[in-house]
């Protein structure tokens, strides 16, 4: 088991890890997925003491691996890192490359060493390669066999970070089948990966990372199918947001209709959709505003690039005003006519308890 608590990784600009506290069980398979940067690799790496945290503390089956009178060497046979590259020695053949570490730092016989090599090798589908030298593989190859230099420790836990991100795409296929093995042998697996039907088919746990931590942990049907919270749903549903804040009646609304056009440019949304997000936008702020005691009205624009869809939620504060409810039919008719759909919700103790969606006709 794997314990964590209030764990802080401060580099000189940034703080990749806030505060994570985190228990991991025996035969977890986790894959942690997120935005870049949010510190996924960060996380591994202080897992396996390659990055010292900055604070905090980190329990390996109860032995306190953040103690400096930990023996760190020992600890790190518990566990394994299988890298984007694979960091395979050149002049040493294949099954040399295995046979290594077993013998100089478990002290395994050279026999044992070869024959466990060897099975190793049969899993990983490569046996035939065994006196190849690295170069004379493929990359796909050269991972399958830095997986099994992995295993030839017999590490309790088996971090592997993007293993397959640095490999051409008719490569992935075969390494992802050795993950998936792997995963089925109930050894206990942190994986950090962008490919998120792997991440869902292997994992048994889904880390979210985002702001500063594990922003939401959870089973991969909750991750993926049922995210509890905003960024989560962003990204699990690829979208492209836009926030604007409105905070007068007198807005820029030159300047705002600037900045959704670049935002349509950049995420190329196509003219039409684009000259419907911006009309629906400025419809809705004609109605609202007016209506509005205190005229502090947030706006989300979020487009889905799978389906090419988009929505507005315009968020208010006040009394409850279901402006669909209320307002003249003349003018909610123009936005009718633009959009799919348009829903008033009430979010109960919000900051912005009001919520208008409008979601954009895209035929
Ligand atoms: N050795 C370092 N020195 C300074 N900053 C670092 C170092 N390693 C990482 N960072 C910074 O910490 C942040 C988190 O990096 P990390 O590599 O953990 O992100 P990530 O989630 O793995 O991203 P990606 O998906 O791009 O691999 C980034 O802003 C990165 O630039
Ligand atoms: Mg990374």
């Amino acid at each position: 088991m794997i314990k964590i608590e209030h764990l802080k990784k401060e580099y000189p600009n940034v703080t990749p890890l806030k505060d994570v506290s985190v228990e991991i069980r025996d035969g977890d398979v986790i894959s942690v997925i997120g935005p870049s940067g949010t510190g996924k690799s960060t996380l591994l790496r202080c897992i396996n003491l390659l990055e010292k945290p900055t604070e905090g503390h980190i329990w390996i089956d109860d032995v306190e691996i953040t103690d400096r009178k930990c023996n760190i060497n020992k600890i790190r046979q518990k566990m394994g890192m299988v890298f984007q590259s694979f960091n395979l020695f050149g002049h040493l053949t294949v099954i040399e490359n295995i046979m290594l570490s077993p013998m100089d730092l478990k002290g395994v016989s050279r026999q044992e060493a070869y024959d466990r090599g060897m099975e190793l090798l049969r899993m990983v589908g490569l046996a035939e390669k065994a006196l190849n030298y690295p170069d004379e593989l493929s990359g796909g190859q050269k991972q399958r066999i830095a997986i099994a230099r992995t295993l030839a420790m017999d590490p309790d836990i088996i971090l592997l970070d993007e293993p397959t991100s640095a490999l051409d795409p008719t490569m992935v296929g075969e390494v992802q089948a050795v993950i998936r093995e792997l995963a089925k042998t109930g050894k206990t697996m942190m994986i950090v990966t962008h490919e998120m039907n792997f991440a869902r088919a292997i994992s048994t746990r889904v880390f979210f990372m985002d702001e500063g931590g594990i922003y939401e942990d959870g089973t991969p049907e909750q991750i993926f199918e049922h995210p509890q919270r905003e960024n989560t749903r962003r990204f699990i549903r690829r979208l492209k947001v836009l926030e604007l804040s409105i905070e007068s009646r007198d807005y820029d609304f030159l300047g705002m209709a600037g900045q959704i056009s670049a935002y349509c440019n950049k995420n190329q949304i196509t003219p039409r959709m684009a000259n419907r997000i911006q009309l629906v936008f400025e419809e809705a702020m004609q109605n609202l505003l007016p209506a509005l005691k205190e005229p502090r009205v947030q706006a989300v624009i979020e487009y889905a690039e799978q389906s090419e869809s988009a929505e507005w939620t315009l968020r208010y504060g006040g009394e409850r005003l279901d402006v669909t409810a209320s307002s003249d039919e003349l003018s909610l008719s123009v936005l009718r006519g633009m959009t799919q759909e348009i829903a008033y919700a009430w979010e109960d103790g919000a900051e912005l308890p009001n919520a208008l969606h409008l979601k954009i006709r895209n035929a």
